[in-house]
């Protein structure tokens, strides 16, 4: 009835959240990277866990800073998105490369993305565990939606590249009894 799959692909069943961009800034400037595995592991303060590698570039700089942008890119931005995940910042200017546009944040030296749904500031508030998984754990500081950009599909990483776009909204909240606290 089921065909096996190797266990090193669960992130393809389970990995929980569109794929965001991570803006970090260093002397020699912004940087974006692509990162698809992050989790929320806390509403209030609101916590976000995610991995970012020595491989990446944008390692030192968030080690250094202990300061991010997480940026939501939505599904016509998916050719910019996988390029931004196959080239490093310390050979490429990837915001002049690809076109983005870099706004000033509230509280954090990183640039939001103008191009991007929305905008999470973000600070590193725990790191315990990036030598042994390359986790961080960051606090949001500030969120920033453009409530205007027609486009709003969000797209998730199914490996390999392919991406799986939002699609429809299913509205049971009102079954959502027990977590009314949470609710706007
Ligand atoms: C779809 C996709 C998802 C990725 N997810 C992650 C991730 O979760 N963590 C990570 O460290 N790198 C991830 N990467 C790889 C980085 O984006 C890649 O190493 C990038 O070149 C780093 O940029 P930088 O060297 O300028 O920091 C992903 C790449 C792609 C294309």
């Amino acid at each position: 009835m089921f065909k096996e799959m190797a266990p090193e692909k669960a992130y393809r069943l389970l990995e929980s959240g569109p794929v965001v961009l991570v803006t970090t800034q260093s002397e020699q400037g912004p940087n974006v990277m692509t990162m698809g595995f992050h989790m929320m592991l806390q509403h209030e303060p609101p916590l976000v866990g995610c991995v970012i590698g020595p491989w990446d570039y944008s390692h030192a700089a968030l080690i250094e800073s202990a300061e991010c942008v997480l940026s939501l890119p939505t599904i016509e931005m998916a050719e910019v998105v996988t390029k931004i995940g196959n080239c490093s910042g310390s050979e490429v200017d990837k915001f002049d490369a690809f076109g983005l546009t870099a706004r000033p944040a509230a509280t954090v030296a990183p640039p939001l993305v103008a191009e991007c749904l929305a905008n999470l500031e973000c600070r590193v508030v725990d790191r315990s565990l990036a030598s042994r998984y390359n986790f961080f754990v960051l606090e949001v500081q500030r969120i920033w939606v453009n409530e205007n950009k027609p486009e709003r599909r969000l797209i998730h990483h199914a490996g390999d590249g392919v991406f799986i776009a939002d699609g429809e909204t299913v509205d049971m909240s009102r079954y959502m009894t027990r977590w009314q606290y949470l609710m706007d």
